[in-house]
């Protein structure tokens, strides 16, 4: 009897960690403010491998989204950069903070233009808790970008000259 309570205790205290844990890894308790929902999901899929959930990066693989995307988006150049970052990808090492990274980050050209603008305006918007002011991504300035073709080599470099020309 005393084993029977017992284990019925247990399958309680087991089905609560597990609910737990399911709200933990579908990340539940941060999905309920998230104002670009389709860019989450997006994000999870094609994203978060690298990156981890809500950008947060991944040491010796690829950097945090956290903070740069957000203030990219209130300018033009930097905002071309996040463009140019998805649609062709990155190469070479960069470094945040006290942090360097030199991996490849693929080309997501191959993605529809309201998806890459639905993604950026998770980053800048849902990931990043400072955005000065910046509006959302259309599809149509993805768009526009598709245009400038570079490698990711040269992406780094742009991101080089952006960086500077933003003051960071
Ligand atoms: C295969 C791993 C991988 C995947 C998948 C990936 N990235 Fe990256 N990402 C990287 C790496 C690595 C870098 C840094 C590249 C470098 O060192 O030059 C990067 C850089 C970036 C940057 C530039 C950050 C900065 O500080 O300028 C942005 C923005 C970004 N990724 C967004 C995305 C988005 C959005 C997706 C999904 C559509 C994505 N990444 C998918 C690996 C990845």
């Amino acid at each position: 009897m005393t084993s029977t309570i017992s284990n019925r205790r247990f399958a309680k205290w087991a089905m609560t960690m597990c609910a737990a844990g399911a709200a933990l890894i579908a990340g539940d308790a941060f999905a309920q403010n998230v104002q670009f929902a389709p860019g989450k999901a997006f994000f999870d899929t094609k994203c978060a491998v690298c990156h981890q959930a809500g950008g947060r990066g991944q040491d010796g693989l690829a950097p945090p989204l956290t903070e740069l995307p957000g203030r990219y988006a209130a300018n033009g150049e930097g905002r071309k950069q996040l463009g140019l970052t998805v649609l062709n990808g990155m190469f070479g090492q960069i470094a945040i903070k006290d942090k360097t990274y030199n991996f490849k980050m693929p080309s997501f050209r191959i993605e529809s233009d309201e998806d890459l603008a639905s993604v950026l305006n998770y980053l800048v918007f849902d990931a990043n808790s400072k955005h000065a002011g910046a509006k959302p991504f259309t599809a149509a300035e993805v768009k526009a970008l598709r245009v400038t073709q570079m490698d990711g080599a040269q992406v780094r470099e742009h991101r080089e000259a952006t960086l500077k020309s933003l003051g960071l």
